[in-house]
Order: structure tokens, then C-alpha cells, then sequence
């Protein structure tokens, strides 16, 4: 796939103004994408669950200007001018300017909130950044009435990638591969593309639970933290494994082995820990209640022959994950013996969902 088919060609319409609005999910990774390289290129595939309750919705107000030498926006996040949010969004304006010249066309008004509460460690900018590719993607539309739906998600996705790598798994769902790989149909590093293969009923309305252990500040920017893959002593061995982990996971994912499933989820979130431990400079993200959490949840799947696991992201947080059939109990475990290790007792939950949504 080249990058030729994502620039845009005409427009058969003239629009002065357009007000759109798009709610777009965060995802948790089961193979982690950690490293890159420019622009925005993975060293290894990735395949995420897309979440549900946790989205971010965005407004973006589109009003015709003189050609501008780069783009002017304002923005707004939960009712308030927020402007240190503003040099990331303008280096991805700058970045997609080439496919979308549009952006310097318009003056915009971005507003934006998130389902989940503020610095609660939970990662936004896989939700933002794919929410203002869609909004992009819908003014895209208004200019050139020919795009197919199926063409939209692509190039959404492909922007949302040079956004933040992750929001490029946020378009669609139910699970979302990023990265090209030989067992995965259609896969390329420039977008996210569907996991391509029936998923096993067991793997449906996958639910995830986000215990919230530590909502401060993330201590490793996702740009620093890939960058700690450069020159690290594991790096090559790690890329090579997450690739197989994927292949192995596309499997289980059609043949339903949970237990295989927990094996691989949980060995690649601690895998990613791994890499941050080893690098230099190092960093430990797990805090004690993240440990806290992990052991109870072993001991929990032990003494109950139960399919719960966890996953992690670059943080302290503990995503739970378990099937559908197991979240009675599994939700009263969770509020009566794991609530606790979170700060002031919180945490969401979420299950599998279907990607963006107009609103
Ligand atoms: C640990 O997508 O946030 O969540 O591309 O620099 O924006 P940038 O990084 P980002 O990295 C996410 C890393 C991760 C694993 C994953 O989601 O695959």
C-alpha cells in the first residue's frame, strides 16, 4: 500500500461552514506496539481490543477562510480553552496536511470532552486523535461526495496514526490489528485494518474493568517511552516476538483457547514492563497495588478455575479482562476485593465495542 491513494484529489463541492461531531473509543492492546520508527511506523504489529464506555467526543466547527501557511485552530476541552494540548494537535495537522490540504483552508473550533475522568492514567490521545480524523474525514466528505465508507475508515485511520500510533486501532472493532503481518490479510503499518477472521463466541462482549491504581501524571511520555526502544538491548528479540505472539493470538482468537489467551495477554503486558525496566533510562510504571492486584487476580484464577487476566498499559493501571459469562462473579470480586488497591476506590467498566460513531 502506498500513501498516494490518501491524498486528496478534488473537490466538486465548495462548503463555507460545517459543525460535526464524532464520539471515537479508546482501546486496550493485547500485543503491544512499543517502538517505532518515523513516520509513525511500528516495529511490530499490534492488535487491540476496541473499548466501549471510554471514547472521547469531539466538535470541530469549520468555518472558510483564506488560505492560511498552517492550520489556525482553537481549542476546548470539557467547556475550557486548553491551550498546552495544542502543540501536539498542531504537529498532527502539520503531519496531515500533505493528504488533507483542506485543514489550512479552514479556521477551526476543536471541543472536546472524554468519558472517563481526567488524568486517570487511562490514555486519551488514541480516542482524541481518532475522533478529529473522523471529523476531518467528514468535511473530506462534504468536499468530495465520492468517498465510500470503506474509504473514510481507511484514511481515518491512516491520519489517526500519525496523531498517536494507538488512535490508528480506534476507528473500528471489534479488534483492530495495526502493523503488516504475513498471517493478518490486508494488515500495513500505515493503518489499522479489522481483525480479518471469524472470532471464537467466547471472545464476544469481552468485558474489561479499569482499576484505577494511580491517576497521576503519566511518568513516560508514549514519545519518550518508544523511544527507549532505540538502542535497547532487547529490542530486535522483543519485535520478533510480538509478532509471533500476534500470529499465535490470531488463532486462539478463532479457536476459542482462553487459556492460551491468558497465557499470551498477560506475558505481553508484563513483557512491555520488561522493556521499561531494561531500557536506560529505566522506569518502573507498576506501583505496589498494581502487584497487589495482579497476585489477587492469580490467586482468584486458581482457587476458581476462572478465565479472568489482566493486561497493562504504559502505567499502573490494571485493565481486568474476562468473558461475558463470568462478569457476575467476577464484578463482585472486583468491587469486594480488588476496589480497594484504587485510588479512592475507582474504576470503569468496559467492554468490547464497534469503533466510531457519528453523533
Ligand atoms: C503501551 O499510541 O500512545 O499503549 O504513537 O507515540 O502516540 P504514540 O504512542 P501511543 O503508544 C501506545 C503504547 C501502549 C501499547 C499499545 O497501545 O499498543
Amino acid at each position: 500500500m502506498n500513501t498516494s491513494e490518501f491524498k486528496f484529489q478534488t473537490s466538486d463541492k465548495k462548503v463555507e461552514n460545517l459543525s460535526v461531531t464524532w464520539q471515537t473509543p479508546s482501546n486496550i492492546a493485547l500485543v503491544k506496539y512499543w517502538g517505532k520508527s518515523e513516520p509513525q511506523i511500528p516495529k511490530n504489529a499490534s492488535i487491540s481490543f476496541t473499548l466501549n464506555n471510554c471514547h472521547t467526543t469531539t466538535k470541530i466547527e469549520f468555518t472558510k477562510s483564506q488560505s492560511m501557511p498552517q492550520a489556525e485552530f482553537e481549542l476546548f476541552f470539557e467547556g475550557k480553552k486548553k491551550d498546552d494540548f495544542k502543540p501536539k494537535i498542531a504537529k498532527f495537522f502539520k503531519r496531515v496536511q500533505e493528504y488533507c490540504p483542506y485543514v489550512l483552508d479552514y479556521k477551526m473550533t476543536i471541543s472536546s470532552e472524554n468519558s472517563f475522568p481526567h488524568s486517570s492514567g487511562i490514555a486519551s490521545s488514541a480516542s482524541g486523535m481518532s475522533a478529529i480524523a473522523m471529523c476531518l474525514m467528514s468535511l473530506e466528505k462534504e468536499l468530495n461526495s465520492n468517498l465510500t465508507d470503506e474509504y473514510i475508515n481507511k484514511k481515518a485511520s491512516f491520519l489517526a496514526r500519525l496523531g498517536s500510533g494507538s488512535a490508528s486501532r480506534s476507528i473500528e472493532g471489534p479488534l483492530v490489528v495495526w502493523g503488516n503481518h504475513p498471517e493478518i490479510e490486508n494488515s500495513s503499518d500505515l493503518l489499522g485494518v479489522k481483525f480479518p477472521y471469524k472470532i471464537h463466541p467466547i471472545f464476544e462482549n469481552y468485558q474489561d474493568t479499569i482499576l484505577l491504581v494511580d491517576k497521576g501524571e503519566k511518568q513516560v511520555s508514549s514519545t519518550v517511552g518508544h523511544n527507549l526502544m532505540h538502542n535497547h538491548p532487547y529490542a530486535e528479540s522483543r519485535f520478533i516476538q510480538a509478532n509471533e505472539n500476534l500470529k499465535k493470538l490470531s488463532e486462539i482468537l478463532q479457536n476459542g483457547d482462553i487459556k492460551a489467551f491468558i497465557n499470551l495477554v498477560e506475558s505481553e503486558a508484563l513483557t512491555l514492563h520488561a522493556m521499561m525496566l531494561t531500557s536506560n533510562p529505566y522506569f518502573i510504571l507498576m506501583k505496589p497495588n498494581t502487584l497487589e492486584i495482579i497476585n489477587k487476580i492469580w490467586e482468584y484464577r486458581e482457587e476458581n478455575n476462572s478465565n479472568i487476566c489482566f493486561t497493562l498499559d504504559a502505567g499502573a493501571n490494571v485493565h481486568v479482562l474476562y468473558p461475558d459469562s463470568e462478569k457476575e462473579d467476577i464484578n463482585e470480586f472486583i468491587k469486594s476485593k480488588l476496589a480497594d488497591f484504587c485510588q479512592k476506590n475507582q474504576y470503569i467498566c468496559d467492554s468490547v465495542g464497534f469503533g466510531a460513531k457519528p453523533l
